[in-house]
């Protein structure tokens, strides 16, 4: 039965409420370049293959539209992070794997997400790229911009990240390809 006790008809009735079948949120914290974006659609398509109905929430993508009246100010992140908490809780208890994809610098914000979750409904994933790789990725160009002193307030150089300290999973995308750090998540969800 599902959440809303009704029969499940989206074809994995039939192996019944297997924990690793609950809805949960994948909360993918890292720093800019990290992999966090890679790694959450790389997660969703996987899941979707599971029979789990996936959603990504990328924080690039928030800040188009449902973020985009916040900056990078510490009091604009702090907000930033408990609006996607939010949806992000919305999208779990209607049945859905989130793979909320945000920089999330900050310790005492991610805490608040995770305590609108069940125990157990909440994974928090700390992609911990070396800095010097995701400055040497730099994809768009940011960290070149933030040396150059043409962009504050940007994580990693010049505001800070505190990395998690006991997250569910880490994974090093300097060392682990796409799939080995799918798979070493997806060893939280069984
Ligand atoms: N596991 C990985 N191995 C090698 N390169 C990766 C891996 N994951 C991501 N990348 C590369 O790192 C860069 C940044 O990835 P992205 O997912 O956009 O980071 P973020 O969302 O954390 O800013 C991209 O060029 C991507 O192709
Ligand atoms: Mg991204």
């Amino acid at each position: 039965m599902s959440f809303l006790g009704l029969p499940r008809v989206f074809g994995f009735a039939e192996v019944g409420e297997r924990p690793a079948l609950q809805p949960k949120c994948i909360w993918v914290t890292g720093l800019p370049g990290a992999g966090k974006t890679t790694l959450a659609n790389a997660l969703g398509q996987r899941l979707h293959k599971l029979g789990r109905l996936p959603c990504v929430l990328d924080g690039d993508l928030l800040r188009l539209g449902l973020c985009r009246d916040l900056g990078f100010s510490e009091a604009d992140r702090i907000e930033n992070i408990r609006r996607v908490a939010e949806v992000a809780k919305l999208m779990v208890d209607a049945g859905l794997t989130v793979m909320v994809a945000l920089v999330s610098p900050f310790h005492a914000q991610r805490e608040t997400a995770r305590a609108l979750f069940s125990d157990g409904e909440f994974i928090e994933v700390f992609v911990d790229t070396p800095l010097e790789v995701c400055e040497h990725r730099d994809p768009k160009g940011m960290y070149a911009r933030a040396r150059r002193g043409q962009l504050k307030d940007f994580t990693g150089i010049n505001s800070r990240y505190e990395p998690p300290g006991h997250p569910e999973a880490r994974v090093d995308t300097s060392v682990m390809s796409v799939e080995e750090s799918v798979d070493r998540v997806l060893r939280c969800l069984t």
